[in-house]
């Protein structure tokens, strides 16, 4: 079987390395991929977003099952488009991927269904933001609707700063489009966590959980970024809370995009605040996340192109996942400066050495080939991923492997999976 992987980060290093173990699997392409990709199949100089491209090649070489990794070619339409064409791709329609692309919408859906999710309000006018910010006192979070790269979210600890959010995405239109609307909801304080779940037509199957660490600096402190690494399973979702999110989460969201006419298909993510009122929902993604997406595949014992296979034909109701018990822990490895302005070009050494440690995959983000080496592209360069005995015994296997890598200004967090092992220690 030909299979297409859509995407070249980190998240989609992941999925290629595991569709590339799957027994149903010949020739894997990925469009555009990385040095890290090209060691398991065949990257072509197509952009995600290209979607007219991508069709193109995938008529083409025949591909078989194409798995798009980001968000902006799903929300662009690439599933509808392959679908026309007759081709098998795994992932949600453009109608449904507005959970992700529609900020706005999406608050709708949950409002409809009854999501636990913080207040809202959604303004196209930025003097009626401003006016609803000067009578509000409370902390806010600023949104911009639309697709903003994980850039669109200001956390406010002011009504300035929250003034200064609908400047910028709205006057300023830092985020072009994507800030026509924005969305004002209530700051919501408790630890997140993220809850992945397959979806088709008739059932939804939870997997396990994970947690990222978005701001840039140790303590969760500094920018926020698309994510500086996760672990999985995370201790803070215990059964009660997965069950909570399953039941008050999941089932209604999936139901009420069913109503909406927009019936989701594929990997759904819910990013969830556990708040002591219970979990609610920060946001939802329309993909795998992304270094979450790291951790989870490492995990997964089953063949991943069976599993994708049974969520498109909707058979996900005959798939049993199985997960090695062993947590997963990666590590994000960034360009100094990263979220912000940073250098690239910087050449990359000690792979091998790392990857020559048991139990770690050292997954490219943005990594290039130039001249037989491999040099940095990008704000997060490599995801570090490491299986142990508990999230301790892999943190520590991360962390010596990211010892054996280095690049000029290399920066990494050192707290990664840190929350884990507190609660894991206070629960004993
Ligand atoms: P989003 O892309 O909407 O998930 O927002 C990115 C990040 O901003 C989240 O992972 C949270 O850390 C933070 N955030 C978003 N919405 C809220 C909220 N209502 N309260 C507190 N933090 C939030
Ligand atoms: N790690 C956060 C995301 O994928 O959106």
């Amino acid at each position: 079987m030909k299979i297409l992987v859509v995407g070249g980060g980190g998240r989609e290093h992941a999925l290629a390395w595991k569709l590339a173990q799957s027994k149903h699997c010949s020739k894997l392409y990925a469009a555009p991929g990385n040095p890290g990709i090209a060691q398991v199949g065949e990257c072509v100089a197509i952009g995600a977003e290209d979607v007219g491209s991508l069709l193109a090649f995938a008529r083409d070489k025949a591909i078989d099952l194409t798995v798009v990794g980001p968000e902006a070619p799903l929300v662009a339409g690439i599933v509808d488009r392959f679908q026309a064409a007759g081709l098998r791709i795994f992932g949600p329609s453009a109608e449904a991927a507005q959970v992700e692309g529609s900020k706005a919408w999406c608050k709708e859906v949950m409002t409809h269904s009854a999501v636990p999710t913080a207040e809202y309000r959604t303004f196209t006018s930025p003097n009626d933001a401003l006016t609803y910010i000067k009578n509000h006192e409370e902390p806010l979070v600023v949104k911009a609707s639309g697709l903003a790269a994980g850039k669109g979210v200001f956390v406010c600890r002011s009504q300035d700063e929250a003034r200064q959010a609908v400047e910028t995405i709205m006057r300023d239109k830092a985020f072009g489009a994507a800030g026509e609307k924005v969305v004002i909801e209530e700051r919501l304080s408790g630890e997140e966590a993220s809850i992945l779940a397959l979806v088709d037509a008739s059932s939804i199957y939870t997997l396990e959980s994970s947690q990222d660490h978005k701001p840039v600096f140790d303590g969760d402190k500094g920018p926020n970024t698309g994510g500086m690494g996760a672990y999985s399973p995370a201790p803070l979702v215990s059964e009660k809370i997965q069950n909570q999110v399953d039941r008050e989460v999941l089932v209604p969201m999936v139901h009420g995009m069913k109503v909406s006419g927009a019936a989701y298909k594929g990997v759904l993510y819910a990013g969830i605040m556990v708040t002591p009122g219970g979990p609610k929902v920060l946001e939802f993604n329309a993909r795998f996340g992304d270094p979450e997406a790291q951790p989870l595949l490492v995990r997964l014992k089953n063949d991943l192109v069976e599993v994708l296979e049974a969520v498109i034909d909707d058979r996900l109701d005959e798939v049993t996942l199985r997960w090695d018990p062993r947590p997963a822990v990666c590590v994000v490895m960034a360009s100094g400066g990263y979220p912000g302005p940073y250098e690239k070009g910087k050449e990359i050494t000690g792979l091998a050495e790392a990857e020559a440690l048991d139990d770690v995959v050292v997954f490219h983000a943005g990594t290039r080939a130039e001249d037989g080496k491999v040099t940095t592209s990008g704000g997060r360069v490599l995801g570090v991923t490491a299986l142990g005995e508990d999230i301790s015994a892999a943190r520590d296997r991360a962390y010596e492997a990211v010892q054996r890598i280095r690049f000029h200004r290399a920066h990494w967090r050192t707290d990664i999976g840190v929350k884990g092992i507190r609660r894991m220690d206070r629960q004993k």
